[in-house]
């Protein structure tokens, strides 16, 4: 089987959610605690050894090519000063192979992994969408790692995916779902966003797919809908064939697209983090007893 080598990150949404700050700073580096969203996705990719990364940004957003470059005066500085903590933290984001490609036009999730499509060609790749920040602890298998083992065992497309209920169906793709065998569901259908009514099942869409070598090519032939192409489009035709897969993750997933699902983020992370656990904690119990 092929082996995964390469992943797009689809990071190019101009983040009107978060504006005022998205004015000058891009989305993908608002930060959860002291690194951006961002480089949290990337480094999900050091479980399965991707160092082959494809962010599709919008344009003028310079300053995450600059986040994963050289910053030499810093880190010839923090050398000299003996930092050598903070010149590893610094230098952190370097030992990914980072290609940037600017989406031009806003024409949604598949034209932005269309234009991946010159670095990818027809090889399989990890998907991770930008928005999501999926964090497994000791012990649980990191999402994508989950993924890029079912596709090098099974030669088929997976996506993961997780139970949700009421008229969240109605936020994500959904998921029509088979069999099940050691953690791998068999997919029976794929819709986008249904009604509650229309839902398959529970089972919502997350933004952690891996895709096989024939996606591109079909997502560069699909015909468009509404005047919009979708990756769901090409789901359901694999579906079809029966060429696509689905796993349930382990591990938390925050939406930090969202405000609530962003400050969630952070506030959990800094319950993680050695050198501010107790404070925040400490902190989140006196607020608590006011609310
Ligand atoms: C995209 C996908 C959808 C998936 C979701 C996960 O939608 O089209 O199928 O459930 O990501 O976050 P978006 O959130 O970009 O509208």
């Amino acid at each position: 089987m092929q082996k995964v080598t390469k992943a797009v990150i689809p990071a190019a949404g101009l983040g009107t959610r978060f504006l005022p700050i998205t004015k000058a700073v891009p989305k993908p580096m608002l930060s959860v605690l002291d690194k951006p969203t961002i480089q949290y996705i990337a480094e999900e990719l050091l479980s399965v050894g991707i160092e082959d990364v494809i962010i599709v940004v919008s344009p003028g957003s310079d300053v995450i090519e600059k986040h994963f470059g050289r910053a030499d005066a810093l880190e010839q500085r923090l050398l000299e000063d003996g930092k050598t903590k903070l010149y590893e933290i610094a230098k952190q984001t370097r030992r990914f192979n980072v290609t940037f490609v600017e989406q031009k036009v806003a024409n949604g999730l598949a034209g932005a992994i269309l234009c991946a499509e010159p670095y990818v060609g027809d090889q399989p790749f990890a998907l991770l969408l930008g928005d999501e920040l999926l964090h497994a602890e000791n012990g649980q298998t990191p999402c994508i790692k989950r993924l890029v083992d079912v596709y090098e065992k099974t030669g088929k497309s997976v996506i993961a995916t997780m139970e949700v209920f009421g008229d969240d169906v109605s936020k994500y793709g959904n998921v029509g779902v088979g069999d099940e065998t050691d953690g791998i569901i068999t997919v029976n259908g794929i819709v986008e966003k249904p009604s509650v009514n229309d839902a398959l099942s529970n089972y919502a869409i997350i933004g952690r797919y891996v895709l096989s070598g024939e996606v591109m090519g079909r997502l560069k032939n699909l015909k468009p809908r509404n005047n919009e192409i979708y990756l769901t489009d090409v789901l359901d035709d694999l579906t079809r064939e029966n060429k696509l897969l689905a796993s349930c993750f382990e591990g938390e997933r925050f939406d930090v697209g969202d405000k609530f699902g962003y400050i969630r983020a952070n506030v959990e992370f800094a319950l993680r983090s050695d050198e501010i656990k107790e404070q925040t904690a400490q902190y989140i119990k006196e607020l608590a007893k006011g609310l």
